[in-house]
């Protein structure tokens, strides 16, 4: 009989051999067609369905807030030193990505891990945080460097607006209103952060788009699909500071003596 060769890969999300090549089984034809946009393409290959329409304008609208947020912060800085130091594109992007993490736009993984696992076990608010607090960990999601209760982060509140407007159920995102509320009575820049909205939100996205079983949803927080989100949309601004800078001409960075203490 026939032999099959063994095969070395496992690709489920798309399929390109044919001449309409598919993402999660829709080709780009019917993409383009019945315009997914980028938001429905996401869905396709990191959600594999398709979401409805909300969902995917909620999708987009973290893209383009996530964008940029400036030169100083800490993605675009580290991209701007490398593009003075007259490096290609590429290592200019990463260098910037590379400071994403839990500090800096990698919190949206872990603030929707422990919302979620605070909301559902019937936590309050207060004893959420005060735990953490004993726990000697910071509340991913929560804290600002430049943002606070006078100076809220206008992000924050774009998204909340369009998931309490557009959402059937936003129990996650007061859940972290909650939260925000008793942080901010103890420190005036704890608020909400944009990882922290985006982290609740999504986990209402996954629990009232009836697109996701439970276990799913589990599986999902449990990998961390969401700091792909900010990786992704930050990317954008970070090319743009990379283009910036070689337009500008700008020459080699160098960090001035006078804002060094030195001890030695
Ligand atoms: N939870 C609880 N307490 C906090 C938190 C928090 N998330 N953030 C700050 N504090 C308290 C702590 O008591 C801290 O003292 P410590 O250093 O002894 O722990 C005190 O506030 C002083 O911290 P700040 O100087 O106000 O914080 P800093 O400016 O150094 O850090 C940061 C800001 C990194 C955002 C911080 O708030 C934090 O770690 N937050 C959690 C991670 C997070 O959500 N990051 C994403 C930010 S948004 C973005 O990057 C796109
Ligand atoms: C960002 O989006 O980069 C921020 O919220 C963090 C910062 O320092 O501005």
């Amino acid at each position: 009989g026939k032999v099959r060769a063994p095969t070395h890969i496992i690709s489920t999300i798309s399929d390109e051999r044919g001449e309409d090549q598919c993402y999660g089984g829709v080709s780009m034809s019917s993409i383009i067609e019945k315009g997914y946009g980028v938001g429905g393409v996401i869905s396709l290959l990191w959600f594999k369905r398709s979401l409805p329409h909300y969902c995917t304008q909620f999708i987009e609208m973290c893209i383009m807030l996530c964008a940029d947020h400036g030169p100083c912060a800490s993605g675009a800085h580290n991209t701007i030193v490398t593009a003075r130091a007259g490096k290609d594109l590429i290592s200019c992007l990463v260098s910037g990505l590379l400071t994403i993490g839990p500090r800096f736009g990698g919190a949206i993984d872990d603030a929707a891990r422990y919302f979620k696992d605070a909301h559902d076990s019937g936590l309050r608010a207060y004893e959420f945080v005060e735990g953490m607090k004993k726990k000697g960990i910071r509340v991913p999601g929560i804290g600002h460097r430049v943002k606070n209760k006078d100076r809220k982060d206008k992000r924050v509140e774009l998204l909340q607006k369009f998931a309490r407007t557009h959402f059937p159920c936003v129990k996650y995102m007061e859940y972290a209103v909650e939260v925000e509320a008793y942080t901010l009575s103890k420190a005036k820049n704890l608020i909400l952060n944009i990882d922290g909205a985006i982290g609740s939100i999504f986990l209402d996205l996954f629990a009232g788009s009836g697109m996701f079983t439970e276990q799913e949803i589990d599986e999902i927080v449990k990998i961390g699909y969401l700091n792909g989100f900010f990786v992704l949309a930050r990317s954008i601004g970070l090319i743009g500071h990379t283009f910036d800078q070689k337009r500008l001409k700008q020459p080699l960075y160098r960090h001035p003596w006078e804002d060094v203490v030195y001890t030695t």
